[in-house]
């Protein structure tokens, strides 16, 4: 027997850390949003070892791996000793701010889980994968998400009006940027390192019930400031993006992926195609629907 899952990636429509933790993490208050662009995880009871396959070959398969190490994490709590062979089939760009590796935590948990019969609750599973890592937990569940903590406390929420019948266009230069670094280099940026508390609250009420043009100017990252210093051309992606029809723009996470949003699959077809015609067609982009149909 095997169980498939979809491991889909998200966006942070707002991303607002509030400052450093005597445990080394940083409380922030973070918008996630789902999105369509999936992994596909595959989980099957074989052998006596764990064992994960990936079509990427530059991914690590051993314990490094946020999935291996998820697989160890369910066994232990689950008391079984039972082997299990996973195939991960890659399709979101790695170390892009779109929370893939956490995505692919959260689906092979949820992928055991089924797979044994549902041994663990839904408490457990939340433990779990806050223990795994901070955006974890989010992928636990598929809807929107106000995120708090260190990004681990999930209060899922109702898709949002000002987003309805919106498209997105996601753009990847082709390099990666590491989590750990973004957060160290906030050092220097003291007023994106200190958050005012209370803007991602705001931002989804402005979500719920205005225009995305109205909410535009309340996209917010704190890693642009140090990330945009570093790398110049996510910079030029956004401005570019702006200034060429999107009605919002933002880097996602800690980067390196920048998002911009249309109203209609048009406007992002448009924008696309002028953000190739500019900037040439080494960056990766990907056209989605944003929304409850996304899914
Ligand atoms: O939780 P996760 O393992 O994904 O975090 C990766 C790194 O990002 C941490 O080791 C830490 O340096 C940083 N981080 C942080 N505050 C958070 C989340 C992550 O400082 N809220």
């Amino acid at each position: 027997m095997s169980v498939e899952r979809l491991s889909p990636c998200k966006v942070n429509l707002c991303l607002n850390v509030l400052g450093p933790r005597p445990d080394g993490y940083h409380n922030l208050e973070t918008l996630m949003h789902p999105l369509a662009l999936s992994d596909r995880l595959e989980c099957e009871r074989t052998g006596t070892r764990v064992v994960l396959t990936c079509t990427r070959s530059d991914l690590p398969v051993d314990s490094s791996n946020l999935v291996v190490r998820a697989a160890n994490a369910f066994r232990d709590e689950a008391g079984l000793t039972d082997g299990i062979r996973m195939h991960l089939d890659k399709q979101v760009p790695m170390a892009a701010g779109l929370g893939g590796g956490s995505g692919n935590a959260a689906a092979a948990l949820l992928a055991l889980n089924e797979l044994f019969g549902f041994p663990l609750s839904p408490q457990q599973l939340a433990r779990l994968a806050a223990q795994l890592g901070s955006d974890v937990p989010f992928f636990l569940q598929s809807k929107p998400a106000l995120a708090t903590g260190r990004g681990e406390i999930i209060e899922p929420l109702d898709w949002f009006q000002a987003l309805e019948g919106a498209w997105m266009l996601l753009v990847h230069p082709g390099f990666g940027i590491s989590t750990a670094w973004a957060y160290q280099s906030l050092e220097r940026f003291p007023e994106a390192l200190h958050g005012q508390p209370g803007r991602a609250q705001r931002f989804v009420e402005s979500l719920q019930s205005r225009t995305l043009d109205e909410a535009s100017a309340d996209f917010y990252n704190s890693f642009e400031g140090p990330v945009f210093e570093k790398h110049p051309i996510l910079a030029l992606y956004k401005e570019f993006l702006r200034e060429s029809g999107a009605n919002a723009a933002l880097m996602s996470g800690s980067g390196s992926a920048v998002f911009a949003l249309t109203t209609s699959q048009e406007a992002a077809r448009a924008l696309r195609d002028r953000f190739l015609a500019r900037f040439g067609t080494s960056p990766w982009t990907e056209m989605l629907p944003v929304g409850p149909s996304c899914l």
